[in-house]
Order: C-alpha cells, then structure tokens, then sequence
C-alpha cells in the first residue's frame, strides 16, 4: 500500500484479548485482528491474570503480522505505534507496552501510550463520523464501570464510577454462580430475552443518590440469596425469568444515571462504550429513553464494543497528531486514570 494516508499500528493486551489493528486517519479500520482467550480462562470462571501474560506473549508477534499483513502494509508503512498503557492488568500490559517499544525502536517510529478507557470512548469515532464532544459517555466493561462527562477530545471529567463491581463483572459472577457459563454478559442477555424482568424484584442500589457513582455488589448477594432461599424450600426457579430481572435492575441504574448526567452537564448526546454495552436490553432501555428525552444516543458495534486494537489506533493517531510520545524508558500503569486525575 503506498503511504497516501497516515496508518497507526495499534496494540491492546490489556486483559484477555491480544489484539493488533492498522487504522487510517484514525478513521479507518484497514485491519482488525483480535485473538480471543476467553477459552483458556473458561474453567476458572474469570480471567487468569498469569495465564493471560503467558498467552499474550506467545500470540503478539503472530498477531500483529496477521494485522500487517490483513492490511497488506510492512511496518515501514506506518507512521506510528499506538499501545494500550492502561488500566488493565499489569503483566497482560507489559507484553503489548514491551512489543511496541521494541518495534518503535527498531524502526524508530513514534510511540505512542493509550488509556484503555479513552479507547473505549473513541471506538465510538469510528462508526460515527459526525459525533463530536461534548457528550456523556458511559463506559461499562468487565473491569469498569464509569460515566464520563466528555468536554472535548482528551478532555474528561470524571463524574462517577463504581463504588465495587464492575456491569461486566456482576454480569460473569451471577452467570458464574447460575453454572451458566463464561463470560456471562451474552449468556444472560440472551437468557434474559426469554424472561420477564418484572418476575423478582432486585435493589436499584443508588438509583436516587445525588452522585454519579454505582455499586453493584448488593444486587449480585439478591441473586444469591434469592436462588439460596429457594432452594432451601425445594423451590424451582425460572432461570430466564430470573435473569431478565437481575439484567433489568442494572440497566435501571446505568440508564437512570447516565439520562440525569447528560441532563446535568447541558448536552443532547448520550455515548456508550465497553463490552456491556453490546447488551440487547441496555441498547433498548437507552433507546427508549433517549426518543423520550430527545438525546441523541451513540454506541459502537458489538466487535467493536468489547477490547480491541482498532480503538487504541482511533485514540492513538488522535494522540499523535496533538504531538504526545510515549518515551522508551515509560512503563504500563495498571491503575492508569483518565485525564491522569
Ligand atoms: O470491554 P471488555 O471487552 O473488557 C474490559 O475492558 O473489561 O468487556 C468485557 C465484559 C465482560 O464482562 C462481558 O461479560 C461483558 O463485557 N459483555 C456483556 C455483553 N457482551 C460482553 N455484558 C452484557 N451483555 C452483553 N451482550
Ligand atoms: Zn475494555
């Protein structure tokens, strides 16, 4: 390909996925190549962070040739390295930060450091052209749950997060704890198709609290104690039913939440980004509510939803071109922060 555009190598090894992506202009995914473990980690019922590194570093270099040549580039192509610096888990990080270092270096090509997070958000430019800040946008992913009130490209304020799980994390435990299996947010979103949502009655914890924040650990002890209490009696359960009701009393919240902090902040456009928002009754509960409340609504595709490398290159050329470099000495921060605050 000759180099008429400017291509970002962009590489995110965060959690369980390895994932290399060439993108253009930061608009254009030309490759997208994400190598799931989710297999691996299946019978521990969560991610293994020793055998996540372990496996990211045996399928980096095969996947970012596949995402090389997916887009028929040689790295000589590329303008830049766009990696993952976090949050994530430390050892997942450093095989992803340790690889684009060194191919920066050998090809002295700019690097450059992506929040996780910000990826996440900026996935949301690559299937909406004409979306622009300012926006509220709610991440919701396995590791986090936050509404972010965007102000301007790199410009966030952090209005809220979880006090304790995580959606995507509460979605894997209950799925984990019904033995419906691993990851549980597509299991119980198909599962909760079927069911009544108004069949149990769980907490909304913080539905009505003036800040932004969540907690979804009370509700996970419902699920179980409600399942605990029936059992005791030799009661059956609907499992359908069930997992339409804990589905709707987190969407309740997010949705409730998400609505008033765009309210708040004076914007009409509503953003979602993170693996939990390829959730079915999310995406319509947001829907609903949006027509109602004339917002406009935004969230990526599903593949697009959950980690992947193409989002990191969308937030890495936007990165570049302001000028930041990663420097080769710099190390992953697992506990990284959005706007570093
Ligand atoms: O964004 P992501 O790929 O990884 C993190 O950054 O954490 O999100 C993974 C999470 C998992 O917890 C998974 O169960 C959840 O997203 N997830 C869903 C759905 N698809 C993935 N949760 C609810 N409904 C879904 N359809
Ligand atoms: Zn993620």
């Amino acid at each position: 390909m000759q180099k008429r555009c400017e291509l970002i190598l962009a590489i995110e090894t965060s959690c369980d996925e390895t994932s290399a992506a060439v993108v253009a202009n930061g608009q254009e995914i030309v490759s997208n190549i994400v190598s799931s473990q989710v297999d691996l980690h299946r019978k521990f019922g969560g991610v293994v962070p020793e055998i996540a590194s372990r496996k990211h570093l045996e399928l980096i270099n095969p996947v970012i040739s596949e995402a090389l040549d997916g887009a028929q580039v040689l790295l000589n192509d590329v303008s830049a390295v766009a990696v993952t610096l976090g949050p994530g888990l430390v050892g997942a990080l450093l095989i992803g930060v340790s690889t684009a270092k060194a191919l920066a270096y050998a090809k002295n090509l700019p690097l450059v450091g992506i929040n996780h997070l910000e990826g996440h958000i900026f996935a949301n430019f690559l299937e909406h052209k004409n979306l622009k800040p300012p926006f509220v946008c709610l991440i919701v992913s396995g590791g986090h749950t936050s509404l972010v009130f965007v102000k301007d490209l790199g410009d966030y304020e952090v209005l809220g997060e979880t006090l304790d799980d995580a959606a995507g994390e509460a979605f894997d435990k209950i799925a984990g704890f019904l033995g419906l299996g691993y990851p549980g947010g597509p299991i119980i979103d198909n599962l909760a198709k079927e069911g009544n949502a108004q069949a149990v009655s769980f907490p909304r914890a913080m539905i009505h609290t003036k800040n932004f924040d969540f907690s979804l650990s009370g509700l996970k002890t419902a699920v179980l104690n409600y399942v605990a209490h029936l059992k005791n009696e030799n009661k059956q359960f609907n499992m359908a039913d069930l997992c339409a009701s804990f589905q709707a009393a987190i969407i309740d919240v997010l949705v409730s939440k998400s609505v008033r902090a765009a309210k708040e902040k004076g914007v009409d456009k509503l953003v979602l980004a993170g693996g939990v928002a390829a959730n079915s009754g999310l995406r319509d509960q947001f829907k609903d509510i949006c027509q109602k409340e004339k917002l406009r609504l935004y969230y990526p595709s599903a593949a697009l939803c959950t980690d992947n490398a193409a989002m990191i290159g969308c937030a890495g050329y936007y990165r570049f071109k302001i000028g930041e470099r990663l420097s080769l000495d710099s190390y992953p921060d697992p506990n990284l922060k959005l706007n570093g605050k």
